[in-house]
Parts: structure tokens; C-alpha cells; sequence
């Protein structure tokens, strides 16, 4: 794969003037600083089009506090501006293929989500953006493919930005891969934990503006703008994109429910700012529908889920009573939920969702801990997501998620009390980018007591797929000290998964 260049400021008049068609009549910045500090990035591919996203930062700020008293007055750049951006077939951008204006106001914090229409399945295409005298970072994405022999995605999630660098993008970029898919805990709303290597530098978000703030701060990391910058990508949210263990109108630092919704509605909307996903989304953020299927061909169908916004309260107490109607996926994302795995002709079948789905006892012997913030506190909702899986007939389910800050490879059981029973799924959680991890007694001591967890580890880093007609086969990828930056990351365990039978195998 060529090298995606770092941002540059256009230097040549000419050499610009043979790739870009005139501006025209649109509005164009003289800006001080590069306003695509946060990078480029993709997403939502389909067979004939994909979404193009940056955001322009704008540093009227730090002119305004130059030492310099000579220097000029700031211009005022507050308002819409106009951007215009170009899909190539080659990193050259001798072969055009699109390209367009876009105009981004403040009202979306000047992001840009470009649905470009009317290309090829299964092509690497490079795009950038260009406004006024400045010069977006090359990006490269991929459409989806029609019919396919092969697909590799990673998947990721947690990535506090303040207890590890991001190493594990760094590495990730350099992979040969159709799609990364996220998982959730993108940001954190507040610090956890010791020994940090860096810092927010600001409280707990609760404005939009300090959600933009907390979202610039995180992609202003090379690392994750080039893991942007190399592939399209799909994201969903999990709670530290609002606040920690939120469940629809309520969350633990939050007495009051219309309080906390105005909270949410400024996060929602910081996410849609922040994600290469697509510009219909931007109708309204009291409520968000991030959930949705993804073709890849014949070969793969995926499932991506939120359990975060429709979700009943926790439980108080894993003694608690989980009563019939308690959901995880709120009724209309669970009966979409079945209705598409029953549609689904693909050939692997992959549910994307937050979390571990499979049961998970953390204390040893006859007593039982269990995560309430997790499926074990939404056994009845996660009895009838089995049973979808299984009345749908998809083929080949594979559930991936994250949020343990621990990687995970299990087989998904009926009944998990049932140990001779045959799997009807299999699933693989990543491991954190960087959060903190649970201890190794705990994971050894989860491994011992649910036999249907086949393996545990407390890594860092994330996890590949790779898909083909017989097999679906995962790497475990790890780094080897998030503190450091530009760390080295490796294969630490494979597995595989054969066509036709669900179930772990070690590799
Ligand atoms: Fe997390």
C-alpha cells in the first residue's frame, strides 16, 4: 500500500490549478493555521458509494492571543465555509473520478460527511479536501466488494486517551484491510486510573462544545488519523461517549433524566461531528439510530448494534428480578434485529454489538458475580437474541465486541449451564486500544469458571478477521506497552472458526 502522505499546506499554485477545478463562486478562507488538524477519514461503505468526513478547526483563538502586536487582526471565520473534495482512483489524482463542494457551517462544528455516489464495488479510492489556500491529508477507502472470496476488517474500542498512546492504530494502519469496525468508548468523559501519559486537560463534558473539545483532543492523535486515513470504517457508540454505565434516560451521575437527555442529545451530536457516518443522521439528536446492517457481497453480512440507547436500567443487584420486558436493545432494534439476520443470504454472519454476550461467572466457586452493566444483567433480552440467531438460520454467527478492556474468545451456548451442548455462535471480544485491563487472577479465574470462555487475555491492542469461503480466522493483535509511544504490536493467539460449525479453535 503507498504511504498516505501527512497534511501539507498547498505550496504549488500550479501544480493545484491541474487538480482542482476552479472554485468558482464559492466562498474561500485565507486560513492561519491548517484547519485539517484532525485529519480524514471514511465510512459506511457500500458497493456504489461511501461517506467522506473531515472537520475544519479553525484557530481564531490563538491568532487572537499572538504575541505579535503587529500581527493582523484575526479574520473572522465563524461562518459557513466552503470545501470542496475529490475521489480519485489513484494517490496522484490523475484519474478524477467525483469530486464536489460541500458546504460546512458551525451549526456541525464545520465537520463534513460527503455521501459520494456512483462507484465501483470493491475499489480502493483516495480522496481529499481542499479550501481556501489549505490542503487536506490524502485518504484512501474502499467500497464494498459485489461478490467476494476474501474480506479482513479489525475490529476496536476503549481507547482512553489519557492511559496510553495509540501505538495500536499505528500498527493497525500498516495492515491490509477492507473496513475497521468500532466498537465503542472512542472517547472517555472523564480520567480514570494512574500512571497516565497524557491528559483531557478539561472536566467532564457536559456542553457540545466540550464534547467537540474532547473529540478534537482525541483525533488529534497521528496514529488514529491514520488508521482513519487508511481505511473506511463503521462505528457505534458505547456509554464513555456520553458518560460512564448511561442506560437510555439515566446514568450515575445524572439525578436528573432531562438533564442528563440534554447531556446525551450534545454527545450524540458530538459523535455524529466526530464519525465518517452518513449526513442523513443529522436530522435530530434526542434520539440517534446508529444501528444497521452491512453488505460485504456474498460473503458477509454484519450486524451493527447499539446497547446503549434503548436499554432498561441496570439491576441493582444480580439477585434482582430480570423481568420479561427488561431490554437490551430496546423492541424495535430487536424485532429489526431478527427480521435482518432472516433475511440475510451472506455466507458469515457477524453481530456487532458493545460487549461480551456470552454468560460471564467472575467469582469462583459456588457464589456468582456477574457484570450488570453487561448481557448477564440482560439475561431475558439476550435469551431472545439467541433465539433470533437461531430461528433466522443465518448462517455462521460470529458476535464481536468490546468493552472489557480484556480480549476474549468464547463459544455462544443456548444455555450456558449446558456444557455439552453444541455451540450456536461463536464470539470474539477485543482487547482495549489502551484502557486499563482487569487483573490476570480475574481473567484466569473467569476462564476457570465459565468453560465456555475459551480464552482470556489482558492485553492491549485490537483484533483482525478474515473471512473466505471455509473459514473465518482472527487475530489477536497486542502491543507491547501501551505507555510507550510507537510501541510494537504482534499476533498473540489466532483461532478459527470452519463453515457450518460454530465454536472456538485455537490455533
Ligand atoms: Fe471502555
Amino acid at each position: 500500500m503507498p504511504r498516505i502522505d501527512r497534511r501539507s499546506f498547498l505550496t504549488s499554485g500550479l501544480a493545484a490549478a491541474a487538480i482542482w477545478r476552479p472554485l468558482g463562486s464559492a466562498r474561500a478562507e485565507n486560513f492561519r493555521t491548517d484547519p485539517f488538524s484532525l485529519g480524514v477519514g471514511s465510512g459506511s461503505p457500500k458497493a456504489d458509494s461511501v461517506v467522506l468526513w473531515t472537520r475544519l478547526i479553525l484557530d481564531d483563538a490563538s491568532a487572537a492571543t499572538s504575541a505579535d502586536p503587529f500581527a493582523p487582526v484575526p479574520k473572522q471565520v465563524a461562518g459557513p465555509i466552503d470545501v470542496e473534495w475529490m475521489v480519485a482512483e489513484d494517490e496522484a489524482f490523475s484519474k478524477p473520478v467525483r469530486s464536489g463542494l460541500y458546504r460546512a457551517v458551525p451549526e456541525f462544528a464545520h465537520s463534513l460527511h460527503v455521501e459520494v455516489k456512483g462507484l465501483q464495488p470493491g475499489r480502493w479510492y483516495f480522496y481529499r479536501f481542499r479550501s481556501g489556500n489549505a490542503q487536506s491529508p490524502i485518504g484512501r477507502t474502499r467500497t464494498a466488494p459485489e461478490g467476494v472470496d476474501g474480506f479482513r476488517f479489525a475490529f476496536a474500542s476503549c481507547q482512553q486517551y489519557e492511559q496510553g498512546f495509540y501505538s495500536a492504530y499505528g500498527d493497525m494502519a500498516k495492515k491490509d484491510l477492507d473496513l475497521v469496525v468500532h466498537l465503542g468508548d472512542y472517547i472517555y468523559e472523564r480520567t480514570y486510573g494512574a500512571g497516565l501519559v497524557r491528559r483531557h486537560g478539561a472536566g467532564v463534558p457536559s456542553m457540545l462544545y466540550e464534547f467537540r473539545d474532547r473529540y478534537a483532543l482525541y483525533k488529534s492523535d497521528p496514529e488514529l488519523q491514520a488508521a482513519h486515513a487508511a481505511f473506511p470504517w463503521l462505528a457505534a457508540w458505547d456509554d464513555h461517549e456520553v458518560t460512564n454505565n448511561y442506560a437510555t434516560d439515566r446514568a450515575p451521575d445524572a439525578p436528573n433524566p432531562a438533564e442528563f437527555l440534554a447531556r446525551r442529545r450534545a454527545a450524540y451530536q458530538a459523535w455524529f461531528e466526530h464519525m465518517p457516518v452518513h449526513p442523513d443522521l443529522a436530522a435530530g439528536f434526542d434520539a440517534l439510530r446508529i444501528f444497521g446492517h452491512h453488505r460485504f457481497g456474498s460473503l458477509l453480512g454484519l450486524t451493527l448494534l447499539d446497547t446503549r440507547q434503548y436499554r432498561s436500567p441496570q439491576l441493582e443487584t444480580s439477585a434482582s428480578d430480570d423481568r420479561p420486558e427488561r431490554t437490551m436493545l430496546g423492541p424495535a432494534q430487536e424485532e429489526w434485529l431478527a427480521r435482518t439476520l432472516g433475511a440475510s443470504q451472506a455466507k458469515w454472519n457477524i453481530i456487532a454489538q458493545q460487549t461480551l454476550l456470552s454468560e460471564r461467572d467472575t467469582r469462583a466457586g459456588p457464589a456468582t458475580g456477574y457484570n450488570l452493566d453487561g448481557w448477564d444483567g440482560y439475561r431475558a433480552a439476550r435469551s431472545r437474541l439467541l433465539d433470533a440467531v437461531q430461528i433466522s438460520k443465518a448462517a455462521n454467527p460470529i458476535v464481536i465486541g468490546g468493552d472489557l478492556h480484556a480480549f476474549y474468545a468464547a463459544d455462544v451456548k443456548r444455555d450456558f449451564s449446558d456444557e455439552k451442548a453444541a455451540p450456536i455462535a461463536t464470539e470474539f471480544v477485543g482487547g482495549s486500544i489502551t484502557s486499563d485491563s482487569p487483573s490476570e487472577a480475574s481473567l484466569a479465574a473467569a476462564l476457570a469458571e465459565n468453560p465456555h470462555l475459551r480464552f482470556a487475555s489482558d492485553k492491549h491492542g485490537y483484533a483482525i478477521m478474515r473471512l473466505n469461503d471455509r473459514s473465518a480466522e482472527v487475530d489477536f493483535i497486542g502491543v507491547a506497552d501501551r505507555k510507550q509511544r510507537n510501541s510494537p504490536a504482534s499476533v498473540f493467539q489466532s483461532f478459527a472458526v470452519s463453515d457450518g460449525i460454530a465454536g472456538v479453535n485455537r490455533l
